[in-house]
C-alpha cells in the first residue's frame, strides 16, 4: 500500500499531488489538496518559504497530464487582517495547520492507510520551536476552541499543554519533544472505536465504555505498525494509568507510571475538563486546576500538578473572565509582578447582553476595574471562537 511522502520543495514537481505543507516560513495554507500542473505553482510555493511538503505518490501523474484537481492555496494571513499586538494570531494559524494534520491522521487511519511517523514529529518540532519564543500564545490558541471538534483539537491542545509543562521544567530538548509528540498522538486509538459507540449522544453501557477503554490498547497498537519509537508508545501507553493503581488499561501504580506517563495524564484531564461535550459544558481553568489539585492527592502525581499550575499561572492568556463592571473580557496579556491584573480585552456586556467595541486595557493600571471571576462562554450562551475571529484576531 502506498504510504504518503514528506518531500523537500526543490524535489516537488509537476505532476506530484500535494496534500498538506509540513514546514514553511510564511502562512501559506492548502484551501484544496490537488496535483501541481505548472512550474509557476512551485515557484509560487517557494516564494512564499514553503520548505517540506506532504505529497500522495500514488496519485502523482506524467507531467503532461493535465486533468484532475488543481493545488488551490489560500494566504492564511489575509483572513486576519488586525495586528493583535502578540502572537495569538501566528499561534491559532499553528494550531489550525495542527488540526488539518490531525484530519489526515484520522483519514488514513479510516481508509486504513500507512501515515509516516515523521509528519507528527515535524509538527511537533514546529510548536516546540514557537513556545520556546513564545511560552504563552500556543496555550491561547488551545483555549479558543472551536464547537464540535474535540477530538481533532484535544490531543493537539495536550501537546501544547505537554510542551509548556516540559519547557517550564527545563526538561532536555528530546524529552520535550517525546512529550509533544506523545500528546499530539494520545488518543489516535479512538479513531479505531466505532462511532456509534465513541459519539454515542447519551449514557454508554458498561460494555460500551469497556470497548472505548480499548483505544488505548488501539492506540499502541497502530503506533507500532507505524514504527514509532517505544518511548512514545510507553508515554501514550499510560495516559489514562493512575499513581493509586484506579487507572487502565494494566492498572500501574506508583514508580510504575513513568514521569512522563504522568505528566501525559495532567495534560489529559486538563484539556478533556475544559472542554464543552455535548453531555456536559467544560470548566474554567481554576475549577479545572482544582480538579487536578483533588486528584493529586491519590491519582496524580503531586509535584507535577504543581508545576503545571504554576506553568499555566491564575489567569492564562485566552481565558475568559467577568470584571467588576459586569463586562466578559479574554485575558490577553499577563502582568508577571501583578498576576491578578492581567490585561485583558473586554467584549461582551452580561447586563445589556450586547457585544462591544474590542479594547486593551491593562487592569494593573485600571484600580476602578477588577476581575469578579473566571467564566465560560458556554455559560454565556456565546461562541467565542467565532467572536475571537470576527472581532479580535
Ligand atoms: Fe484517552
Amino acid at each position: 500500500m502506498t504510504q504518503f511522502q514528506t518531500i523537500d520543495i526543490d524535489d516537488l514537481q509537476v505532476g506530484m499531488y500535494v496534500i498538506e505543507f509540513v514546514r514553511q516560513d510564511g502562512d501559506l495554507a492548502i484551501k484544496n489538496s490537488g496535483f501541481i500542473h505548472s512550474a509557476a505553482t512551485i515557484e509560487l510555493l517557494n516564494k512564499n518559504g514553503v520548505k517540506r511538503i506532504i505529497i500522495d505518490p500514488s496519485r502523482s501523474k506524467s507531467k503532461t497530464e493535465k486533468e484532475g484537481t488543481t493545488l488551490e492555496t489560500v494566504n492564511a494571513s489575509a483572513k486576519v487582517t488586525k495586528p493583535s499586538g502578540n502572537d495569538v494570531s501566528k499561534a491559532l494559524r499553528l494550531h489550525s495547520r495542527g488540526v488539518s494534520l490531525q484530519k489526515l491522521i484520522h483519514e488514513s487511519i479510516k481508509k486504513n492507510r500507512p501515515f509516516s511517523a515523521t509528519y507528527a514529529a515535524e509538527f511537533t518540532d514546529l510548536v516546540v520551536d514557537f513556545i520556546e519564543s513564545n511560552p504563552t500564545a500556543m496555550g491561547c490558541a488551545t483555549r479558543i476552541r472551536k464547537k464540535d471538534s474535540y477530538l481533532l483539537e484535544h490531543s493537539l491542545n495536550v501537546s501544547v499543554h505537554l510542551i509548556q509543562l516540559a519547557q517550564h521544567m527545563k526538561l532536555s530538548a528530546s524529552d520535550v519533544q517525546d512529550v509533544g509528540l506523545a500528546g499530539f498522538l494520545i488518543d489516535v486509538g479512538k479513531i479505531r472505536i466505532p462511532d456509534e459507540i465513541l459519539f454515542k449522544p447519551g449514557k454508554v453501557t458498561k460494555k460500551e465504555m469497556e470497548v472505548i477503554k480499548g483505544h488505548v490498547k488501539l492506540g499502541e497498537e497502530y503506533l507500532q505498525q507505524q514504527g514509532y519509537p517505544e518511548k512514545i508508545i510507553k508515554i501514550v501507553g499510560q495516559h489514562h494509568e493512575r499513581l493509586d493503581g484506579s487507572g487502565y488499561p494494566k492498572k500501574l501504580s506508583g514508580d510504575e507510571i513513568c514521569q512522563f506517563g504522568r505528566m501525559i495524564a495532567i495534560a489529559d484531564v486538563y484539556d478533556a475538563v475544559t472542554a464543552d461535550r455535548p453531555y456536559r459544558a467544560g470548566m474554567t481553568h481554576q475549577q479545572a486546576l482544582k480538579i487536578l489539585l483533588s486528584e493529586s492527592q491519590t491519582r496524580l502525581d503531586t509535584t507535577l500538578v504543581q508545576h503545571f499550575i504554576k506553568c499555566n499561572g491564575i489567569f492564562p492568556e485566552g481565558t475568559l473572565v467577568e470584571l467588576s463592571n459586569g463586562h466578559v473580557a479574554m485575558v490577553f496579556k499577563e502582568n508577571k509582578d501583578a498576576p491578578l491584573r492581567p490585561v485583558v480585552k473586554p467584549f461582551y456586556s452580561i447586563k445589556s447582553k450586547h457585544y462591544l467595541a474590542v479594547k486593551e486595557i491593562d487592569l494593573a493600571k485600571s484600580e476602578s476595574i477588577k476581575i469578579v471571576r473566571q467564566v465560560k462562554d458556554s455559560q454565556l450562551s456565546i461562541d467565542f471562537h467565532k467572536v475571537f475571529h470576527e472581532k479580535m484576531a
